[in-house]
Parts: structure tokens; C-alpha cells; sequence
């Protein structure tokens, strides 16, 4: 009896307590949440050859971001273990605050097809399937009725400028279009994140940027994006940028350095 009063005491002090059970005041205040994080991540292939080497890279949600660097250099390597594409052999990759090292391939694939949408430079659209079914295809694994997919895919086409575009097959698209399908088959699902590898790559200037525009309207939507680019003055334009050379994050750069910066975030932190 008196042991339960003095638990009761005990517990509603407890509760009365500042921040207890509410958000902490100044958490958060200057920096939005981790979507991603490397931390010391290396991947090193059988074989032998080490193609990511001690990479650390945060990416807070709402970010836009390049990752340049030549060919060879581990940009893929790099998204694919953003991605949860692929494990690091050392180091670990955090998604969404999830150590991906703990999750089964199972529980990856359902964070994956859950939070992410890839976009590569040669768009993987299904030859048979028309620009709808190829993004519908997109919802296969989220629970989602076939007209109800459909409907999704339309929608998700009408915002990239495709309406008029439903029923037509890759070939019977331009480079853009297709780009622009595969961005909406990205998209559909409506991911946190957008990882885009090389997605202008195998376009002309015109479509580049177009597909460009793109991805700033879904990231002034919210999506956080970041996109692997050879195209200088693309990366220029973006407000970080993250560079790449022999596996290793050489420089770490934002157009606007904010004064309140965290130790440890900066590119002297990775070498
Ligand atoms: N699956 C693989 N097996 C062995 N080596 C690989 C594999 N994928 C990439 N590499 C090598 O790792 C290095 C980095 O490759 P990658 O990440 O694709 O670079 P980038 O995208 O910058 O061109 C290259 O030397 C490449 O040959
Ligand atoms: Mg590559």
C-alpha cells in the first residue's frame, strides 16, 4: 500500500518532470533529422579493390545534394550504399535512423521500397510495358489495388508532364520522357528520399534540364535528393556538393555555410 503511493509519487513526479514525455526544446532546433548517414562505411569488392575507404556523409532531411567525382571514383559504390543497395564490408549506413547491418534482407527491402525511389542514367523501364503500368509498377509491393495503382501512376505522370503520355511504350518516348517516366516510377510511392545516379547522363542539354527542374520541384515538395552528376555546372548549381576521388570524400561543401555548423560535419572531420 505504501510502497504503491511512493511508486504512484515517484511516477507522477517523474512525470511532472521538464521535457518528460515532450519533445526536447532545443533538439532539433537548427538541424532537421537524419535521412542518411555513413559513418566511416568502406566497401571493398572480392577481388579486392577497396571502392569506398572510411566515407562519412550525413544527409538531413530536405537536402539536395551532388555527389561528383570521375569515372572509377565510387559515386555508384557510394549511392548504392545509401541505398541499401549493397552493405559496406566495414563501417556502418544508417537509413532513416536504421543500422542496416541489423535489419534482414527482408525488413531492407521493405525500407527501401517504403522510403526510397532510385532514378540511374539508363531509366530500367519494362520495352513492353506503356509509361502507366511501367510507374504502377512502382506500388507492386505497398498493398495497393490494381486501379488504385493506376490511378496513383497517372497522377505521378501528370506531375512530371507526362498526362499525355499514359500509353505510350519507351520506345515511343524521347530520352527526356523516359527520364521523366522513370522519375515518376521514383516517386510513385512517395519516398523520403531520391537517389539519382548519372540521371542526366544519357541526355541532351535541353533534357537534362528539364529532368533537372524536376528534381527541385519534388525537393521543394520535400523529398530529400541527392544526385550523382557529371555535369559541373549542374553540381554548381545545387546547394551542396560532395566530391569524390578514389574512394575517398575529398571535399564536403555547402553555397551556404550556416555559422552554427556542428563540429564533425564538416569534410576535415573525414580525414
Ligand atoms: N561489383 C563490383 N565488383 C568489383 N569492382 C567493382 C564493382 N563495382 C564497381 N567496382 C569498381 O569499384 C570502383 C568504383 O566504381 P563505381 O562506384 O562504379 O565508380 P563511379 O560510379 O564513380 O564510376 C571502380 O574501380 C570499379 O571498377
Ligand atoms: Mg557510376
Amino acid at each position: 500500500m505504501t510502497r504503491a503511493a511512493g511508486r504512484f509519487r515517484r511516477t507522477a513526479r517523474r512525470a511532472e518532470e521538464p521535457g518528460f514525455g515532450e519533445p526536447d526544446p532545443a533538439h532539433g532546433k537548427h538541424l532537421a533529422p537524419e535521412v542518411i548517414a555513413l559513418r566511416a562505411a568502406t566497401k571493398t569488392y572480392a577481388g579486392g579493390l577497396t571502392a569506398l575507404d572510411h566515407a562519412d556523409l550525413t544527409i538531413r532531411q530536405g537536402e539536395l545534394l551532388a555527389i561528383v567525382g570521375p569515372s572509377g571514383s565510387g559515386k555508384s559504390t557510394l549511392l548504392n550504399l545509401m541505398g541499401t543497395l549493397d552493405r559496406p564490408t566495414s563501417g556502418r549506413v544508417e537509413v532513416l535512423g536504421h543500422d542496416v547491418a541489423a535489419l534482414s534482407d527482408r525488413r531492407l527491402s521493405a525500407v527501401r521500397a517504403r522510403w526510397i525511389g532510385f532514378v540511374f542514367q539508363q531509366f530500367f523501364l519494362a520495352p513492353h510495358l506503356t509509361a502507366l503500368e511501367n510507374v504502377a509498377n512502382g506500388l507492386l509491393y505497398h498493398g495497393i489495388g490494381h486501379s488504385g495503382r493506376r490511378d496513383r501512376a497517372a497522377e505521378a505522370l501528370r506531375r512530371v508532364g507526362l498526362g499525355h503520355r499514359l500509353d505510350h511504350r519507351p520506345h515511343e518516348l524521347s530520352g527526356g520522357e523516359r527520364q521523366r517516366t522513370a522519375i515518376a516510377r521514383a516517386v510513385v510511392a512517395r519516398p523520403r528520399i531520391v537517389l539519382a545516379d548519372e540521371p542526366t547522363g544519357a541526355l541532351d542539354s535541353a533534357s537534362g534540364a528539364a529532368v533537372v527542374d524536376l528534381l527541385r520541384d519534388l525537393n521543394a515538395q520535400g523529398t530529400t535528393i541527392a544526385v550523382i552528376t557529371h555535369d559541373q555546372a549542374l553540381a554548381a548549381a545545387l546547394p551542396r556538393r560532395v566530391r569524390i576521388l578514389d574512394g575517398r570524400i575529398r571535399e564536403d561543401g555547402r553555397t551556404v555555410l550556416s555559422a552554427a555548423q556542428p563540429a564533425g560535419s564538416g569534410p576535415e572531420a573525414a580525414s
